[in-house]
């Protein structure tokens, strides 16, 4: 089992990860003092094939255990299933020496984590990711929350896990397009912090791409290692842990402008992230080669690279953008990179330019059409 540490203090915990690892779920939890009564929040694609497995485990750890399913995908990441999932811990009768597991993939480990940040004013939770997005990046760094209908993220708050516990057998279920979308993330992590991560993402993606349990554990340890080092060093979004918004600006204002029903989050912000990277060209030098190099790499990941939109569009886009929360003073702010490895922390850029980075281009061939999803 490999170990990663997330250095926060009192709130320092470990990111466990391996394979087989649900079945110790109950004997990890049991020396955290999370409390005697758990519940399993999960979703319906998750729960069918994971839920009976984690349940026990608690179970026979000696935790009063039930199990809480919501509906899959991102629509769900709402302040309505948030309300139903307070409405069935108070059926529950759920006190304060209780926590909450997320089990499933970034949707439900923000939105489980958003109920434990408030009910009962804050419970301590585990999170059990199971996509290859929430193993490399969301379970890690206690950002939860749920979407508006007007932008991403709008409601949520700082909540640290209390353990993060990845088993990576559970990612021979997760669908191929769904693994794909978690490979953007990964690739994230390359560009923004780690040049040897992004060669290696180059040389090692058909590995990857056939699910190298081994090559795939490698990955996502040196994922969580960065995220851990930057959360580390600025828990709140202060200064340095903007670089990993690189490419969410533009990809979190696709999911909204698309109602978050024609993107997965990892191709928005594969398109978001070739936009910063040329954008990152012509503002800080980052060479045309280092663009194409990037613009490849989402492309053979089999991820779109930019996406078609209509003058009315992209105006809807502009404007779901300015609701982002790199937004300061009304200005669009981006976090872009000098060079493969290096992200600089965000800068204004004139709207002109972040309209030219969003042209298609001729040599990306992976090119999406919004039309008939954008709301009319
Ligand atoms: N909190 C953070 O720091 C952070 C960071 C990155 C992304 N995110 C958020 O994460 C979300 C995206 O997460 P995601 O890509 O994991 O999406 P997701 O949770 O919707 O999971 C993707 C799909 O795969 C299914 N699934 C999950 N695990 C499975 C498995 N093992 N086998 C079969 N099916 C499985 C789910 O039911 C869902 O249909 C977005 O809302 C994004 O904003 C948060
Ligand atoms: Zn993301």
């Amino acid at each position: 089992m490999g170990i990663v540490s997330v250095p926060l203090g009192k709130r320092s915990y470990k990111i466990k990860l391996g394979r087989g690892l649900l079945s110790r779920l109950g004997k990890e939890c049991a020396p955290l003092c999370l409390g005697s009564t758990c519940v399993v929040i999960s979703d319906r694609n998750v729960a069918p094939h994971y839920a009976r497995g984690a349940c026990q485990a608690l179970t026979h750890a000696g935790f009063a255990t039930k199990l809480l399913t919501i509906p899959a995908g991102e629509k769900a990441k709402s302040l309505k299933v948030v309300q139903s999932c307070y409405n069935q811990l108070a059926a529950y009768r759920l006190e304060r020496s209780s926590f909450i597991v997320a089990l499933g993939g970034g949707v439900v480990g923000d939105l489980a984590g958003f109920v434990a940040a408030t009910y009962l004013r804050g419970l301590p939770f585990v999170q059990v990711p199971t996509t290859l997005l929430a193993q490399v990046d969301s379970s890690v760094g206690g950002k939860v929350g749920v979407n508006l209908p007007a932008g991403k993220n709008l409601v949520g708050a700082f909540h640290q896990p209390r353990l993060v516990l990845c088993d990576l057998d559970t990612l021979s279920t997760l669908p191929a397009r769904e693994y794909r979308a978690g490979l953007a993330e990964a690739i994230k992590y390359g560009i923004i912090d780690d040049r040897s991560l992004f060669q290696r993402l180059e040389r090692d993606l058909p590995k990857l791409l056939e699910r190298s349990p081994k090559v795939a554990e490698e990955i996502i340890r040196r994922c969580c290692e960065i995220k851990a080092e930057v959360v580390g060093q600025d828990e709140t979004e202060g200064g340095r842990r903007a670089i990993l918004n690189f490419g969410h600006t533009i990809g979190h204002g696709l999911e909204a402008i698309s109602r978050y029903g024609k993107f997965l989050h990892g191709e928005a912000i594969a398109v978001g992230q070739v936009a910063a990277a040329r954008l990152s060209a012509r503002v800080l030098g980052l060479p045309p080669r280092d663009v194409q190099r990037i613009c490849t790499l989402f492309q053979r990941a089999g991820l779109p690279t930019q996406v078609k939109l209509t003058a009315r569009q992209r105006r809807q886009l502009l404007s779901a953008m300015q609701l982002d929360k790199k937004v300061t003073g009304g200005q669009l702010k981006f976090v872009l990179a000098s060079r493969i490895g290096r992200a600089e922390l965000p800068r204004a850029v004139p709207l002109e330019w972040v309209e030219e980075a969003l042209e298609p281009s001729d040599w990306a061939e992976a090119t999406i059409t919004l039309s008939r999803h954008v709301r009319g």
